[in-house]
Parts: structure tokens; C-alpha cells; sequence
């Protein structure tokens, strides 16, 4: 530290952390009063440098723009100045921004420094300077203060699919100025799918001629398989892909090129059917999902793809390239008389093996070029390949793997960092494939898993997360599912370990809202959602007490399914709701003016017997994806909509005994399970139920079995029993788990979910 810094330091005294910079820099210490701009204010860059010069003209051009100032870029000056100034002994993305009341003095060792620099100078403006006209009587300033900051993890990335969707190029650099501002520095950008192929290859006309168009869409939810009749297609040409990597590159960020292998590849076979198994015909995949039909390891096949790939690098300057590997089943591979052979003569031990071998030889294709291999944690199926870098998606549990493997890794695991699931109830929200990932969980990630030692942590690169595109066919609705919980990603990567704090975290978003709303991205306001908190009384009914972030909202609800407004019911926080039968309850948040926003809440409750009354588990191996104490009996009923009233098991069995507390009359019971193979979800194998009056003598009341082994999609159902008038304290439940995923399934022989909610007996 030089001496001048460390006299400004001691001139701070005061270590408030009144700033809204997101993601939370280093260290922020705030000193008195504001540095004004004026029209004598000028921008100061010593050095010959262009990339410099540039994000001088990035910061004169805001200015401009927004108070009409002309800053101009001098060689030299001292007061009323910002001024760049090269500072070696930081590192290589690490920066420093003083301000004082004389001048703003931006430290940083390389351009990319100067650009993070930037980028937080902005965020330390009114929200106005995102505008892009002129703000009649904003006067810009900035608050007396010393930022020293610097990312934890070197990698932070942001993934987008545009094979499900295609985003346009336009939107794609917005896409990308938006991961600069919160200082990602990698676009993972996935351009193959099943549904659509999306890069130009010269060599491979036919990729796009025919592999980037599809006949339909899915309409609603995959599960439904419908169609939209509609066709759909597109694909960036190789002079576009250059415009876009060329722009990123102005923004500090890599494009990292997904090209997917061995499965995700239908829209290639289809153009190219001689590179799978059957050799045809395959059409462009027009339903979500995943295919059998993957590449078979032909040496032709491998020529396809070296060829693609060396495009690829001639176009893509990135050391990582992505090659996919999640998700290939191995049906074509099992059936294939060249495979099973190849399997012989490479003495290979089974399909997974072959999976290996395939990754292996593209590795060292990708090595040989002095690139790096990057893959979805499937890889390490069969053993992974000398030089692969994993991507942890299905949990973090690959990524553990890797590391202890010493093989470097990107967390992005579905758990956390799938933004393409919900981030609010289901039943508000606008479709989405499905999961719970609201903003706290996004912002709760912690990547250097705790089990790992300190050696293997350092494996951990960083942090990526992930926009699956099926249910995202518009870029208003990427901005909505990537915005604001991309901020929450951001900080995950950056910031200090053990700096986070939630609350906190939310006023800054809060502040947030306002530069996102200037730049025109629609994000989501789903933090303003009302929550409610369910309770049981003693007397077998229901309270439902509402809430939301604010400390005293105005909430309106009604109990008659009808749309609140504003002469509904108003909420009293100390009161609560009484609910004393099946009730379908909706709630509207209103401003003090009585405007209403977007954020309703909706839920159907149904009061019977079993409501409030207590369980015990006896499955000590159960694990639970959601739900309190009382999940299963506090009359909130799972649906296909909202995953989060459901229990889910994935080990051991339901068994579990309720306690009606005194002896009553039931004449039965319903038990609802949820069947949605796509989420590795299955309907039980069967259930049983027997009633006691003791709790330790269980009469057998009724046994059942179920196969929905080979039901694709997705159903709720709920199963009757008879309990024949009889009075009875304690009621069993078991029910066996459906097993391992059956073959057919990209999961196959991991063990399926059981879903259960919702114990009803009248
Ligand atoms: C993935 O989500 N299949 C990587």
C-alpha cells in the first residue's frame, strides 16, 4: 500500500456500509460530503492506451448523455478530475475507486481492473445515468468514498440456451452488458440442442439448413404434449457469432461455445442422420426432454465433430470450449452391433465406459489445440478424461467429486443456480419448468462445499448459473427469470467469503430495481410476493397469517375465489385468517394510493380431521425437498403447479403414523403422490394403511399396488381409502418408493422420488 493511500485510509474513520454496489466489494468506507461534476470536469488518462481510452469515452459518453457535460479526456490535470492511474501491485482484477471532493481517482493493474472500476463508479451515480437521453435537472455527484475491491473466484458465469429458444444478436449484447455490470466474466453460451441447431458451420450446410428449424413448439407444459403447429427456427451466422464475441470481449467477458455431445444432438442427426445409430430418419426434436437418439461413435462421427470444433476455435478465441455430455441415454448405444463391438475392442466394461472413451477422444482433440475440455458432471460416468474441467449441475455432488478427482470445477448446481426454475409461487408466476428457486436460496449458495479439504477446494473456479430456455421464448422473459436473482449469482462469485447477508442484500436490490427499470429490463418483482404462514389450532382449524417484505403492507384477500380489489377484506397482521372449512383464499398487495400490484397470492385450503394433527416418521433415512413440520397435514394440497406444498423422498420409504389425538369416527382417508417422471418424480410402488387405537397395535385397513413404471408424463393423483365409520386414534401410512429410475430414463438406476402431500380423512 503507498503511503498516499494509507493517509486516505486513516482520513476514513467511519466504516459505514451506506452503498448499494452490487455485487458487495472488499471493503467500502464512506467519508463526508460529494464530489461534483461540473462542466470544467475532465477525465484523465496518462497512458497510450486504447482499451483505456475506451472506457474513458464509455464514462464521458453516460455523462453526456445523461446532464449533457462534455468531460473531456485529457493527457493531464489534477483537480475536478477522474483519473486512471496504473497501479501494479494490484492484482489482475482487482481496482480501487477514491473519491474525494477534488477528484475520482479509478486504481487498477489491467484494462479489465479499470473496467470493473467502471463499472462500480456507475452503480456510486443516481440511477439516472443508465439513461439514455437527457435528464433535465439531475445534478451528478458522487458520495466522498474508498472502494478496494477484488473477486474471490476467478471464474463467474451465466449460461443462456438459445437452442429450446434463439435470442436476438441485439438482445444478446444487452444480455451482455448486464452480466458487465454485475462483473461476470464468462457467457457460456449453449448454441446445440435437440430442438435447434444454432451456429452457422461452413463445412456442415445442412446444420442449419435443416437442424435449426423445428415444426412446433410445445404448447403449455411439456407434460401436456401439445403442440403449437406453429414452425421455428433461426441460427447466428458465423460473421454475427464474431460480432458477438468481438463485443463481449469489449466487455471483459468470454464466450465460452457449447456444442453438445453425445447426446442433445437430434437437430444434427437430423441433418446429418448417418452420425447416429440407426442412421435415420430423425427430425428436429419438437417436444422438451430427452432423446435417445445420440451421436454414435463412428470415426466418421469423430471427423463431424473435429471439423465442427475447429470451426468452433477458429470462431470462439476461449480457452474453455464446452462439449455438454449431460444426459445421453445409452438405448441406441445397447442396440448398436458397432457399438457393442467397439465396447470389445476397446475393452471397455459397459455403455458408460463408451461415454468415457467418446469424451476422452474429443478431449484430446480440444487439448491438442491447446484448448481446454469443459463438461456437465455426466462426464465423469465411465471415468473422467485427463484434461476435463466439470461443470457440477445435478446437485453439487459431481463437482465434490471432480475436485477430489484434482480436476478443476464450475459450480452451478440445479439446487441453486437453475434460474429457470420459479422464483415465486408457481400458482403467480408465469410458467416455468418447474423447482423453487427463490432469490433467499439463490442468494444462500455457498460454493466450497464444507466436505471438501483445503487442497481440493482450491479446484473450485467459480460459479455459473444456468437459463434453460424451454419455457423462455422471449427476451422480456429471460430478463424476468434472470433478474434480480443474476445479482444474487453475481455476489455469490465476487464477494468476500462470509460477507453475505440476506436482508441486506435485498435493500440493495431494492436500489437496484431502479437502474434495471432505466435500463429497460423487465425484471421480476417476485421479492414483493406475499408469503403466508399456515398454523394449525388446536381446534382443528386453520390460520393463515400473510406478509411480505415491507414491514406493514396493505394486503386485500378474499375467501370466495373471487379477485381481491380494492373494497376486499383488509388484512390484519394481528388477527390472522380463521379458516374453518375448504376455502380458496386470494390476496392482493396495494400501494397507499390503492394501486394494486402484479403480486397475487392464491391458495386452496381444505379443513378435515386429519388438519393440524401431528405425525411421526419412522424412515429414518427420509429426506424432505419442502414442507414444515405439519406439511402433510395443514391443508395446503400439493398440485403440479406448486411443488412446494409437496414432501419428497428419495431414499428409504414413507412410513409414518398420524395421531388423530383422541379416538374418532373417520369413514376415510385420501393420500395424494404426484407421478412427474421428467423431475425424476414417480408414483409409489404401494401403500398401505392400517389404524390403531393404541399406536402400538395396527390392524391392516387396506393394501394396494401401483405400476406407473412406464407412464411418461405427469399426474396428481389422490388415493381413496375406505375407513368403514370406524373410530380410530393412529393411522399408518407406508408406501414404497417406485425404486430406480426406470431404464428408458436419462436417470436411469438412480432412485426415484417419491412426492407425497396432503393426508385427508373425513
Ligand atoms: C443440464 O441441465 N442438462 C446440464
Amino acid at each position: 500500500m503507498n503511503k498516499a493511500f494509507f493517509f486516505f485510509l486513516i482520513l476514513f474513520s467511519s466504516a459505514v456500509f451506506g452503498q448499494e454496489i452490487i455485487p458487495k466489494p472488499l471493503s467500502f468506507q464512506k467519508g463526508e460530503g460529494r464530489f461534483e461534476l461540473t462542466p470544467q470536469t475532465t477525465i484523465v488518462v496518462a497512458e497510450e492506451n486504447q482499451n483505456l481510452r475506451a472506457i474513458a469515452v464509455s464514462l464521458q459518453k453516460s455523462v453526456m448523455t445523461t446532464v449533457g457535460l462534455p468531460m473531456k479526456i485529457e493527457k493531464e490535470g489534477k483537480e475536478n478530475v477522474f483519473i486512471f492511474s496504473l497501479n501494479s501491485d494490484l492484482a489482475e482484477e482487482a481496482y480501487a475507486v477514491q473519491v474525494s471532493k477534488e477528484k475520482v481517482v479509478l486504481s487498477a493493474s489491467s484494462e479489465k481492473g479499470f473496467f470493473y472500476a467502471y463499472q462500480t463508479l456507475l452503480q456510486l451515480f443516481d440511477a439516472r445515468i443508465f439513461s439514455d437521453f437527457l435528464i433535465k435537472g439531475l445534478q451528478l455527484s458522487l458520495p466522498v468514498c474508498l472502494i478496494k475491491d477484488e473477486p474471490r473466484f476467478g471464474y463467474r458465469g451465466m449460461m443462456l440456451d438459445v437452442g429450446r429458444h434463439m435470442m436476438p444478436v441485439s438482445f444478446i449484447k444487452k444480455y451482455i452488458d448486464l452480466l458487465a455490470m454485475y462483473k461476470f466474466n464468462q457467457f457460456h453460451w449453449h448454441l446445440t440442442e435437440d430442438q435447434g441447431w444454432r451456429i452457422e458451420i461452413k463445412k456442415y450446410p445442412k446444420l442449419t439448413e435443416i437442424g435449426a428449424y423445428r415444426k412446433e413448439t410445445p404448447l403449455g407444459h411439456d407434460s401436456e404434449n401439445k403442440g403449437d403447429r406453429k414452425p421455428y427456427g433461426g441460427f447466428y451466422t458465423q460473421e454475427e457469432v464474431k460480432e458477438i464475441v468481438a463485443y463481449a470481449s469489449s466487455k471483459y467477458i468470454n464466450v465460452i461455445p457449447e456444442i453438445e455431445m453425445p447426446g442433445h444432438a437430434v437437430a444434427a442427426l437430423a441433418s446429418y442422420p448417418e452420425f447416429g445409430c440407426t442412421g435415420g430418419p430423425y427430425e428436429v426434436r419438437t417436444r422438451w426432454g430427452v432423446a435417445e437418439d445420440v451421436y454414435c461413435p463412428y470415426d466418421k462421427t469423430f471427423e463431424f465433430l473435429e471439423d465442427v470444433l475447429t470451426e468452433v476455435m477458429d470462431l470462439f478465441p476461449s480457452e474453455y470450449i464446452h462439449i455438454g455430455g449431460d444426459e445421453c441415454p445409452k438405448d441406441s448405444w445397447e442396440a448398436s452391433e458397432f457399438c457393442q463391438d467397439l465396447i470389445k475392442a476397446e475393452g471397455l466394461k459397459d455403455e458408460h465406459e463408451l461415454q468415457s472413451y467418446f469424451i476422452t477422444r474429443i478431449d484430446k482433440f480440444i487439448t491438442s489445440k491447446g484448448r481446454k475440455l469443459i463438461g456437465w458432471d455426466e462426464i465423469l460416468e465411465g471415468g473422467l478424461s485427463p484434461n476435463a474441467t466439470v461443470m457440477s449441475w445435478r446437485g453439487t455432488q459431481g463437482g465434490i467429486e471432480a475436485a477430489r478427482q484434482k480436476h478443476d470445477v464450475i459450480m452451478s448446481p440445479n439446487s441453486f443456480h437453475y434460474l429457470d426454475y420459479y422464483q415465486g409461487d408457481p400458482a403467480t408466476e408465469p410458467l416455468a419448468i418447474g423447482g423453487f428457486l427463490p432469490l433467499e436460496k439463490v442468494y444462500s449458495y455457498e460454493p466450497l462445499a464444507e466436505e471438501l479439504t483445503e487442497d481440493e477446494k482450491k479446484y473450485i473456479l467459480g460459479v455459473q448459473a444456468n437459463l434453460w430456455t424451454e419455457y423462455i421464448p422471449t427476451p422480456e422473459k429471460v430478463e424476468y427469470m434472470l433478474f434480480p436473482r443474476a445479482l444474487a449469482v453475481a455476489e455469490t462469485g465476487w464477494s468476500a467469503e462470509g460477507s453475505k447477508d440476506y436482508k441486506e442484500f435485498e435493500n440493495r436490490v431494492k436500489a437496484h430495481f431502479e437502474r434495471l427499470k432505466v435500463l429497460n429490463v423487465n425484471y421480476a418483482e417476485s421479492i414483493y410476493n406475499i408469503k403466508s404462514d399456515i398454523r394449525t389450532t388446536s381446534e382443528g382449524m386453520l390460520k393463515v397469517y400473510l406478509s411480505n417484505i415491507e414491514a406493514d403492507p396493505i394486503i386485500r384477500y378474499t375467501l370466495d375465489g373471487t379477485e381481491p380489489n380494492v373494497g376486499s377484506a383488509l388484512y390484519e397482521a394481528e388477527k390472522g385468517i380463521d379458516i374453518t372449512q375448504k376455502t380458496r383464499v386470494r390476496a392482493v398487495l396495494f400501494d397507499k394510493e390503492g394501486k394494486s400490484y402484479a403480486n397475487q397470492y392464491m391458495t386452496e385450503l381444505r379443513v378435515n380431521k386429519a388438519t393440524g394433527k401431528p405425525y411421526v416418521y419412522r424412515s429414518a433415512k427420509t429426506r424432505y425437498t419442502g414442507g414444515t413440520d405439519y406439511a402433510l397435514t395443514d391443508g395446503k394440497v400439493g398440485t403440479e403447479k406448486d411443488m412446494q406444498a409437496w414432501v419428497g423422498l428419495n431414499e428409504g420409504k414413507l412410513d409414518l403414523t398420524l395421531d388423530l389425538q383422541n379416538k374418532i369416527k373417520v369413514t376415510d382417508l385420501s393420500i395424494g403422490f404426484l407421478h412427474a417422471v421428467d423431475s425424476w418424480i414417480m408414483f409409489p410402488a404401494n401403500l398401505k394403511v392400517s389404524t390403531s387405537n393404541n399406536g402400538t397395535k395396527f390392524k391392516e385397513i387396506s393394501r394396494q399396488g401401483f405400476n406407473k413404471g412406464e407412464l411418461r408424463g405427469k399426474l396428481v393423483e389422490r388415493v381413496k381409502v375406505d375407513l368403514k365409520g370406524k373410530k380410530v386414534r393412529y393411522i399408518k401410512i407406508e408406501a414404497d418408493r417406485h425404486g430406480k429410475l426406470p431404464d428408458w430414463h436419462a436417470g436411469a438406476g438412480s432412485n426415484a422420488w417419491l412426492f407425497v402431500d396432503e393426508i385427508e380423512v373425513n
